[in-house]
């Protein structure tokens, strides 16, 4: 971004992004995890930095490159995602676009489990992993701007609502991700901003274009934030 003469209202402010998705592991070689490219979440990283932030980017496993401008610690759980985050604490925005794995395996095995001829599939029991958007909205050190996602494929309003309610953020961009759409994965993505004030639609853009456009709506209600 050196010939970028875009303003940096962003100088001095610190950002963490989460990016892309988590990977639970089951044994040595088996996980659960969620389809995310990660495109989303590091074009929002890159742009936050083109305003001037400084920003910290949490990705787990994707296979796309780090973003330039931007610190990018590397996880693979939810678990090791929310002590990265964590520990980049206190900021002054936090992003949170990862797509979370909601479940773990309850006991990893530390061997491979093998298939038993004659036998049942072995079962596998889940337990619920932490809500980094959550924990961070509701911190002793939340960033003056906390921001989530919500991918859904129906109610989208009403279940980002919930969201924004729940997680204690300042606005939730909400995402229709119903196959049809083609934005898991795609380049493409139509997201809804909902905040206490109501829900603003955005017209379809490459995520490029979104990531830009949320980077300005940020920095626009952090000002509004502290004055
Ligand atoms: N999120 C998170 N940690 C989790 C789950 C979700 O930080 N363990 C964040 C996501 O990064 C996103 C927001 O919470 O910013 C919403 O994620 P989503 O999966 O849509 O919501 P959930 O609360 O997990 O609810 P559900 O999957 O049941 O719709
Ligand atoms: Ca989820």
């Amino acid at each position: 971004h050196l010939l970028d003469d875009r303003p940096r209202p962003l100088a001095g402010k610190t950002a963490i992004v989460t990016s892309g998705p988590t990977h639970e592991p089951i044994d040595p070689v088996r996980y659960i995890a969620n389809r995310s490219s990660g495109k989303q979440g590091h074009a929002i990283a890159a742009e936050l930095a083109a305003l001037g932030a400084r920003v910290t980017l949490v990705s787990g496993p994707v296979t796309i490159a780090d973003p330039q401008g931007v610190a990018t610690v590397h996880v693979e759980s939810a678990r090791e995602m929310l002590d990265a985050v964590e520990q980049l604490l206190p900021a002054d925005i936090a992003v949170m676009v990862a797509a979370v794995a909601d479940w773990r395996a309850a006991g990893e095995a530390g061997e491979k489990i093998k298939k038993k001829p004659g036998k049942a599939p072995p079962p596998l029991k889940l337990t619920e992993n932490p809500d980094i958007l959550r924990t961070v909205g509701h911190h002793g050190k939340r960033p003056t701007l906390v921001v989530g996602f919500a991918a859904e494929t129906q109610n989208l309003i009403d279940n980002a609502k919930a969201k924004l309610e729940r997680k204690g953020a300042d606005f939730i961009v909400a995402n229709d991700v119903s196959p049809e759409t083609g934005v898991m994965g795609g380049d493409r993505n139509r997201v809804r901003i909902v905040s206490a004030k109501g829900v603003d639609d955005w017209p379809e853009m490459d995520k490029q274009s979104v990531a830009a456009r949320l980077a300005g709506e940020i920095a626009r209600r952090l000002q509004t934030a502290i004055a």
